[in-house]
């Protein structure tokens, strides 16, 4: 048996928001413990290189520069993760933070469902006190998995502000990526959020924000402060996690609360078997009907 390693090669990455890079400039970056050079020419196209002799494909849509970092020349089979209905647009907000631990961490610590009631505490968003039971349905989706969308019961204050009727559909797929889409009776507010390995102790996540409201400039400040304020609730809930694991402590992923993060390492092990084996990805996940308590 093999073990998988920590960074699958042959996928897409998110490197950095587009308006990072200026016309005619270069940035270095280091991603996946190598460093990387971007540039972009005087007619707007990026480049990535690792040296002289090593570049990746780069592909620059929604606002985003995304990598793809081949472990030879090998090049992209799938297209750029996008959400949908912002075919050609920008994001309307972006916000990065960096997680003082592995990409595995990172990657279950946005997909666990249970830690909501318990990270992220704050007057504005929910109590503490309350443990509702949670009943989610899920299907496999491209390299991952997407829960189903449905009535969004837990309306905060901002998406009462969307519009009647909230909906929400969240997937999630290879390497890290989560697209959340909440549609109203008139609007759409979308995220994605990328978790990016810079080395393996350094994980990026970024999380962008696609809306059809026309006032959402005017809010923008205040929904900045708040991702800001949920992503470092994150980082300190890993950074107490480092201090704990340094004593090796058995992990156990159990029941359906931990059924997404189990999937995720499944789904690494088959995408890292299948290139070895050189054969197609076969999506190990199953449809089914989780119940957790958050
Ligand atoms: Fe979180």
């Amino acid at each position: 048996m093999t073990t998988t390693p920590l960074f699958l090669r042959n996928t897409w990455y998110y490197a950095l928001p587009g308006e990072q890079l200026k016309l005619g400039q270069t940035l270095s970056k280091t991603l996946l413990s190598e460093p990387i050079v971007f540039s972009r020419d005087c007619s707007g196209i990026v480049c990535a290189k690792r040296d002289e002799t090593k570049s990746y494909p780069t592909c620059e849509v929604q606002g985003n520069i995304w990598i793809y970092m081949s472990d030879s020349d090998s090049q992209p089979q799938e297209s750029v993760p996008q959400v949908p209905g912002f075919e050609n647009q920008s994001y309307q907000a972006v916000e990065t933070i960096r997680f003082p631990c592995d990409v595995d961490h990172a990657v279950v610590g946005l997909i666990d469902p249970a830690h909501i009631a318990f990270v992220h505490q704050a007057w504005w968003w929910r109590s503490p006190q309350i443990l509702n039971e949670v009943i989610k349905s899920f299907e496999p989706s491209l390299y991952g998995f997407t829960m189903q969308r449905h009535p969004l019961e837990q309306q905060t204050f901002f998406y009462r502000l969307v519009g009647r009727n909230p909906h929400i559909e969240i997937s999630f797929q290879l390497p890290g990526i989560r697209i959340e889409q909440v549609t109203t009776e008139k609007h759409k507010v979308c995220n994605l959020t990328a978790i990016t390995p810079i080395s393996d102790t350094e994980t990026e996540e970024t999380t962008i924000f696609y809306t059809t409201l026309a006032w959402f400039p005017l809010l923008k400040p205040l929904l900045l402060s708040f991702t800001r304020s949920f992503l470092n609730q994150d980082r300190e809930i890993l950074i107490k996690q480092q201090m704990g694991l340094q004593h090796d402590p058995p992990l156990t992923l159990v029941g359906d609360a931990d059924a997404q993060s189990r999937w995720y390492y499944r789904l690494k092990a088959e995408f890292a078997r299948s290139q070895m084996q050189g054969r197609p990805f076969v999506n190990p996940i199953k449809a089914q009907t989780l119940h957790w308590r958050s």
